[in-house]
């Protein structure tokens, strides 16, 4: 159990007091359906709702694809979180207070925490040389550059000065050691002995996670020097690919307007930024990756790519772009005119025109398909033939059969080539990679469990009551499928204990995911009326009695024909007696 040192009754604390119905409506439009509330399920593609939330239970089910569980589940699952990331998430939902963890590994947590911290102070020192005489320069190139003072401060914007030690300095009068220095990537050694600053005479952007904690930066030369851009490297704290700029500060507006604009550049997010448009992120010119996608995958499902022209084309990014599909979400596509960039544009066009560019945004199909006929010949076979390859790979990634099947056919048109052809081709490209967190189409059936003895998990779920009854009874060995009697030896044993019973705290408290469903499968079965409670139970009771002396008898039967033919009369004598006695109990 992933529980960690959280105690059960705070788990219990904080369950208690969030309400799941609106936990879930925070992301997905709940309706309200008889007693429960209803949705097309998040986690798989369904055109007829399957997905319940129980306001009573407070737990959720879909009965498409079987996920289920209590908000802490909604949330790891959704927001794909560790488990006590989202107990921690909730925790402040409901006002309480987790008791300090102690983390796994001492040594390794406080280095981790030292690294930022360093990156924090240094942060702040580069803020102020911007801000003193060594920074005049710095301070010139980004007023040149559009940059106001509020969004400096808010980007925590700084300089490097045009020295070989300020920042190794200022750290070492705060005591803090070389080698950690060294570890956060801010200065480098000498060949003599002895370190220099990594970053001079440049603009620094710190680079923050969603938490706005400093994991490193990029320093940007203030003239056409080369490089034009060096950044920290990867650290402790550091790994590209895992975070985007700025999402810190558009997280917000990118859930609102359910769309996020992706872009290369820190001045290509700044400048858009500052002038109002906020749902943006800067990849900052790498390669875009899974968990990037993911990241974002938090707060929308639909992306638009805003790349400079000549980059946009590149195949190199139409294929990054398939990522996203992967993931399940829209791409589209944005290529801005020769010789713009997002920041240039913002700043010769205006907003307008640049909101009017997006909204024109064509999809990744349609546009990568115009960047291949324009860069292959398609009147040729040759040309065809890598057209077709390349669009097939980013078909092949859609899980939905029906956009497959229709790319295919527009494919086919836009060509000149038969369907069949193509068909065959997707046949030939590799198979998709195994499902990585995308949306799956497959239907999970129902689990097949005696409807009995899944009445009286749900009647012993809603009323701890019954269980001291059943359990008078009945044994968990009665029920015949392995998970129902799982069930009820939890239940029964929790009753011996005194423990009160809900399904949405038992769910946290159980590892097995079948177990899970099958509570909450039982949990949404339609509800029995109060005063015919007592009736069903005894019926219950008695039909799980008589289905095990069934299966005692056949049991019986089968070893009294293996007897007969063996010829084993001591042992078919006590056989028959043993029947005999049974359907006499049975009677
Ligand atoms: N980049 C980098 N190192 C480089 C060049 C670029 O890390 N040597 C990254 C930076 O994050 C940069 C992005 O790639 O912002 C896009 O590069 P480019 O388009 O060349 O720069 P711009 O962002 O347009 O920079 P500017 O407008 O300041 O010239
Ligand atoms: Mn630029």
């Amino acid at each position: 159990m992933a529980v960690g040192r959280i105690p059960d009754t705070i788990l219990d604390d904080i369950l208690n007091r969030v309400d799941i119905v609106e936990l879930i409506s925070g992301y997905i439009p709940l309706k309200r359906s008889g007693r429960n509330f209803k949705a097309p399920c998040p986690f798989h593609h369904e055109k007829t709702p399957s997905f319940m939330v129980s306001p009573e239970r407070q737990i959720y089910h879909c009965f498409g694809c079987g996920v289920g569980g209590n908000a802490i589940s909604f949330l790891v699952k959704y927001e794909r979180l560790e488990f006590l990331e989202a107990v921690g998430l909730l925790a402040k939902k409901a006002g309480i207070i987790l008791p300090e963890r102690q983390k796994e590994d001492p040594q390794v947590a406080s280095f981790i925490s030292q690294l930022y911290k360093l990156n924090e102070i240094s942060a702040l020192f580069y803020k102020d040389v911007l801000n003193s005489t060594n920074g005049l320069s710095a301070k010139l190139y980004l007023e040149r550059r559009g940059i106001n003072d509020e969004t400096i401060k808010l980007f925590q914007l700084g300089a490097a000065a045009d020295r070989w030690d300020m920042l190794m300095n200022h750290l070492r009068t705060k005591k803090i050691n070389l080698s950690l220095i060294e570890k956060a990537g801010l200065i480098l050694p000498k060949e003599g002995g002895g370190y220099y600053d990594r970053f001079r005479n440049r603009i620094i952007f710190p680079i923050c996670d969603i938490k706005s904690r400093v994991l490193g930066f990029g320093a940007r030369v203030l003239d056409n020097t080369l490089p034009k851009y060096i950044n920290s490297p990867e650290t402790a704290v550091y790994v590209k690919g895992r975070h985007l700029y700025g999402l810190n500060f558009s997280k917000d507006s990118i859930r609102e307007s359910d769309y996020v604009v992706i872009v290369e550049g820190y001045l290509d997010f700044i400048i858009p930024f500052q002038a109002g448009f906020k749902n943006i992120v800067a990849s900052l010119g790498t390669a875009l990756t899974v968990e990037q996608a993911r990241l974002l995958k938090r707060y929308t499902n639909n992306v638009v790519m805003l790349y400079d022209a000549d980059k946009a084309g590149e195949i190199a990014t139409l294929r990054s772009l398939d990522i996203f599909i992967e993931e399940g979400m829209n791409v589209k596509v944005v290529s801005l005119p020769e010789g713009f960039d997002p920041d240039i544009f913002v700043r010769k066009n205006g907003l307008d025109s640049f909101k009017l560019k997006i909204q024109q945004a064509q999809g990744l199909f349609e546009y990568k398909l115009t960047v291949l006929k324009s860069r292959y010949s398609p009147e040729e076979t040759e040309g065809k033939v890598k057209i077709a390859s390349e669009m097939l790979s980013t078909i092949n990634k859609f899980k939905n059969a029906v956009s497959k099947s229709e790319y295919i056919k527009r494919l086919a048109e836009s060509l000149d080539v038969g369907e069949d052809a193509l068909l065959q081709e997707l046949k030939n490209t590799k198979e998709a990679r195994p499902n990585s967190g995308g949306m799956p189409e497959i239907q999970a059936k129902a689990l097949a469990i005696n409807p009995t003895e899944k009445l009286l998990i749900k009647l012993m779920l809603e009323e701890s009551g019954l269980i001291h009854r059943i359990k008078d009874d009945i044994e968990p060995a009665d029920f015949q499928d392995s998970r129902t009697a799982r069930i009820a030896s939890i239940l029964f044993d929790l009753v011996a204990q005194g423990k009160k019973i809900e399904p949405n705290l038992l769910a946290s408290h159980i590892g097995e995911d079948d177990i899970l469903r099958v509570i909450c499968e039982s949990t949404f079965m339609p509800d029995v009326s109060l005063e015919d409670k007592d009736r069903i139970v005894d019926d219950c009771i008695r039909r799980l009695k008589l289905k095990k002396v069934e299966l005692q008898r056949q049991h019986l039967h089968e070893q009294i024909k293996s007897a007969q033919h063996l010829g084993d009369e001591e042992k078919l004598h006590s056989l028959l007696e043993e029947f005999h006695h049974l359907i006499k109990r049975g009677e």
